[in-house]
Order: structure tokens, then C-alpha cells, then sequence
């Protein structure tokens, strides 16, 4: 059986009906599903200004019967997701979480940067990612995610703010075996390339979605169906990525 993943990103809650309807509507097509999913993955920029009167939104709209790992992205705070979303001392260090099975490793790095809409992975967080994948046993497939993306993606305002100091990142899965593939949100359209010759999948925005540069438009999508990602994982380790509007 293949790994299957969901992977949603950017929703952005706030304290209108307009984000946490499109969210719900993700959240409810993936428990309609007639199978449990492996995992659903979120990288990112989930309350749109950090409060914890969004994080308790986000709690009922993200609520799932499938398994979810989130990480922050530059519109998060990291005191509030930790005191309100995941139910923990707050504290203001870089939010990195694993989730852990024998058939996969999913290992989401805090590419924010407090206050910044740039993204950095700070020496702790490198150091988080190696101790998870020193500890994967050969043959355990990995992916790594984290909300900016390492790379231009042609999106201009967007690589402006994306993840710098990616020399870093590509030392760390440098000679990784076991990693597949990385996981990114951040630029509010579903894009995939590659990164230190890894395949970089980018899910698209639920809240929103951006015009490209040769679509000649300059202002954010709204009417765009909210979409997402599902990454398959196959017994020889190949990923292959689904993009899926919700209707
Ligand atoms: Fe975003
Ligand atoms: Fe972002």
C-alpha cells in the first residue's frame, strides 16, 4: 500500500467567516474520504495575525479524523500556536515537530523568523532535522517540510520573502537517502521544481491563490476553488503529487 498525504497550506484564518469556510470545506472533502489518509500535513501561515481568538478557530476548522502535523509560517507567532493551537507552554524557539511511523518520517522544520516575512531555518532547527533523520532507519522514506519555500518560483513578490541561507539546507539532506522529497507553502500557488536534487512541491493556498507574472493580473485570486496536495509514497520510495480543487 502506498503512503498517501495530504498536504494544505496558507489558510490564513482570521476573525471573518471567509478563510475558515474554505478550510472547512478542505477538511471536510478529506473525511468524507472512504480511507484514512497516512497523514495531513499543513505548512503554514495559519492564523492570519498570529491570535490566539484565530488559533481556536483554526482548532474547529482544521478538526480531522486523519492524523495532522502544522507547522508556522511568517504570519504565525510562535507563542500563540504553541499556547493555543497545540496546547503547550508557549515559549518563543522555533516550533519543529516529527511525526514517526515505521512505513515514513514526515519532519516539519520553522522556517519563520519572528516579526520577518523572510524564512530562515535557524542552527537549531538543522540540528533538530539531523538528530530525526540520524535516527530514521535505512529504508524509512522521509519527507521535510516547512512554509518558505528555498527557491524562486517566479512568483516576484514571494521571492522576495522566501527561505534564505538554502545553502544550509542542502548540506543537511546532502548524502540523506532516505529523504524523497521537500514539502513548501508560502507562495499561494500549487508549483513544483527541485532543490538540491530533491523534488521541492509546493501546495497551493487555500485562502487565496497569486497571479503569475505572464497572467498579467495584479491583484491576489479570491475566486479561486480553495485546493490541496496529495503526495503517494510507493513502495520504491517514488513520490507523486495530485493537485485537487475542492468544488
Ligand atoms: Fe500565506
Ligand atoms: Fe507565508
Amino acid at each position: 500500500m502506498p503512503v498517501v498525504i495530504a498536504h494544505v497550506s496558507d489558510i490564513h484564518i482570521d476573525a471573518g467567516p471567509r478563510a475558515a469556510e474554505r478550510t472547512r470545506r478542505v477538511f471536510d472533502h478529506l473525511d468524507a474520504l472512504p480511507a484514512d489518509l497516512d497523514l495531513v500535513v499543513l505548512t503554514g501561515d495559519i492564523a492570519d495575525h498570529g491570535l490566539d481568538s484565530e488559533y481556536e478557530t483554526v482548532r474547529q476548522a482544521t478538526a480531522t479524523r486523519h492524523p495532522l502535523l502544522v507547522c508556522p509560517g511568517n504570519h504565525d507567532d510562535r507563542e500563540a500556536f504553541r499556547r493555543a493551537l497545540l496546547g503547550v507552554p508557549a515559549s518563543t524557539g522555533p516550533i519543529n515537530q516529527v511525526h514517526r511511523t515505521d512505513r515514513f518520517v514526515v519532519a516539519l522544520c520553522d522556517s519563520s523568523i519572528p516579526k520577518q516575512d523572510d524564512g530562515f531555518l535557524a542552527d537549531e532547527t538543522l540540528a533538530w532535522l539531523a538528530a530525526e533523520l540520524d535516527a530514521t532507519p535505512d529504508g524509512v522514506p522521509v519527507l521535510i517540510g516547512f512554509h518558505h519555500p528555498p527557491v524562486e518560483l517566479h512568483t516576484p513578490f514571494v521571492d522576495k520573502i522566501r527561505q534564505f541561507g538554502e545553502e544550509r539546507l542542502a548540506e543537511a539532506v546532502a548524502g540523506r537517502q532516505n529523504v524523497v522529497a521537500l514539502l513548501a507553502g508560502h507562495a499561494h500557488t500549487a508549483a513544483a521544481t527541485h532543490f538540491a536534487g530533491l523534488p521541492l512541491l509546493v501546495a497551493p493556498g487555500v485562502v487565496s491563490t497569486i497571479p503569475l507574472p505572464w497572467e498579467g493580473e495584479r491583484a491576489l485570486h479570491l475566486d479561486h476553488q480553495p485546493s490541496l496536495a496529495f503526495h503517494v509514497i510507493d513502495d520504491r520510495h517514488r513520490i507523486t503529487t495530485h493537485f485537487r480543487s475542492i468544488v
